[in-house]
């Protein structure tokens, strides 16, 4: 997504204290000024010792500070003016020293004067923890994570995995991407705090022996994207995914399902405590109504084989028809005459809203375009009926979702 210009116009200074995961911060200018965003870079004394302003400064395209006593502003006050103009201060990586000092307030080198300094309200503050394992675990780290989060300080990670003092555990930097994502994802608004939902997503898998079985098109691609933007929109998001190979979006629960049996399992019980319910995935209507269990040989046999189907269960009809149900939205993937089987789907699962697409135009692609229908009348997604990108077109649904939401008597 590193193309999508998502951090058009945003200012954001970048803070390097001292690790060795400096190394990646060079590469997070790149997918920063590349996402559009302008990268204003501080370093501290021990960033230095890891990668030189020289590098920052190519990268960024911008004087790099490394000093309260930078004499290069006309008020000789670089720790007021370089927070004033931040959308975002992001510090990457963050040491355990440097959290100590943002934790207790100290300000005795400019980027955590910096970061003291700040106007809250216009410039929020994210960390990128990086550090061994034990100085993560411990007690006083852990102690000025939860004061910074408290605080507000928006805390990305760490990461677990292999560590360059040769350890495994918690501790490492995101990666420069999941950090791009994360300032991405904090710039979107905030229509969904506070709200549960859950998403299925994807085919399913019917098996007809252990190697063989029936499933469809679906990606998940805007499943995904739809947990995503509800993710980012601020809601607590549960993801239900058939077999699919994508990432799982950041900060959302997911479940991995294979058959629709088992999706309409994980799904029945988790529809009761969240307040949407949004099914992308493309259910298999039917399956084997037995399954061998070995693999069906063809050898030796003159015909082929035939196999009984049997249906599945409609999760949506079974979560729409529960006894206080979620807000539930279904998707209609069809081939033509979107709009009448559209409306007919929305009356015959009896559901609020239903979301049509074009399916051969939509399965795999990164484009869509969506129809919203509800009862009484429906509209295109963008306004236009044009094309857009799937992560896009969850970020209007969600806007979309909220305002409907807000206007549910209470
Ligand atoms: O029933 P149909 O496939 O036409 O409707 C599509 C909508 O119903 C989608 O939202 C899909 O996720 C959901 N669905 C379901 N369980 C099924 C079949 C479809 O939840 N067994």
């Amino acid at each position: 997504m590193s193309d999508r210009n998502e951090l058009q116009g945003r200012h954001i200074v970048l803070g390097l204290t001292g690790g060795i995961a400096c190394y990646k911060s060079a590469e997070l200018v790149r997918l920063l000024t590349k996402a559009g965003a302008t990268v204003q870079v501080i370093m501290t004394e021990a960033a230095e010792a890891f990668i030189t302003p020289v590098t920052m400064q190519a990268l960024s395209g911008r004087l790099v500070y490394t000093s309260q006593w930078d004499a290069r502003a006309a008020n000789n006050m670089p720790h007021i003016n370089l927070g004033r103009e931040a959308d975002a201060i992001l510090i990457a990586p963050a040491s355990a020293d440097f959290l100590a000092k943002l934790a207790t307030g100290r300000a005795d080198e400019l980027l955590s004067l910096t970061c003291l300094a700040r106007p809250r309200e216009s410039a929020a503050l994210l960390v990128a923890p990086a550090m061994n394992r034990e100085m993560w675990s411990h007690p006083a780290t852990q102690r000025n994570i939860a004061t910074l989060q408290a605080d507000g300080t928006v805390v990305l990670g760490p990461g677990c995995g292999d560590q360059a003092c040769g350890e495994t555990g918690d501790g490492r930097m995101l990666e420069p991407e999941a950090l791009r994502d994360a300032l991405v994802a904090h710039f979107q608004p905030k229509v969904l705090t506070g709200r549960t939902v859950l998403v299925t997503a994807g085919p399913t898998f019917e098996p007809i022996d252990p190697v063989r079985g029936i499933t469809n098109h679906s990606s998940g691609k805007m499943g995904f994207a739809i947990a995503r933007a509800a993710q980012e929109a601020g809601a607590d998001v549960t993801l239900v995914a058939g077999p699919v190979h994508l990432p799982t979006p950041a900060g959302v629960r997911r479940i991995d399902v294979m058959t629709a049996q088992q999706m309409y399992d994980v799904v029945l019980p988790a529809a009761a405590v969240h307040e949407v319910f949004i099914a992308t995935a493309a259910v298999a209507d039917w399956r084997p109504a037995s399954q061998s269990d070995q693999k069906i040989k063809k050898e030796g046999k003159k015909v082929a084989p035939t196999f009984e189907l049997t249906e599945n269960p409609d999760i949506l009809a079974a979560v729409a028809a529960l006894p206080r149900p979620p807000y539930c939205v279904g998707f209609a993937a069809e081939s033509e005459h979107l709009l009448m089987h559209a409306q007919a789907k929305l009356q015959r699962k009896r559901i609020p809203l239903i979301i049509g697409n074009l399916g051969p135009a939509t399965f795999g692609r990164d484009d869509n375009s969506l129809l919203v229908v509800d009862a009484q009348s429906h509209h295109p997604l963008p306004a236009d009926g044009s094309q857009a990108d799937k992560l896009s077109l969850a970020r209007l649904l969600m806007q979309e979702l909220a305002d409907r939401l807000a206007r549910l008597p209470a």
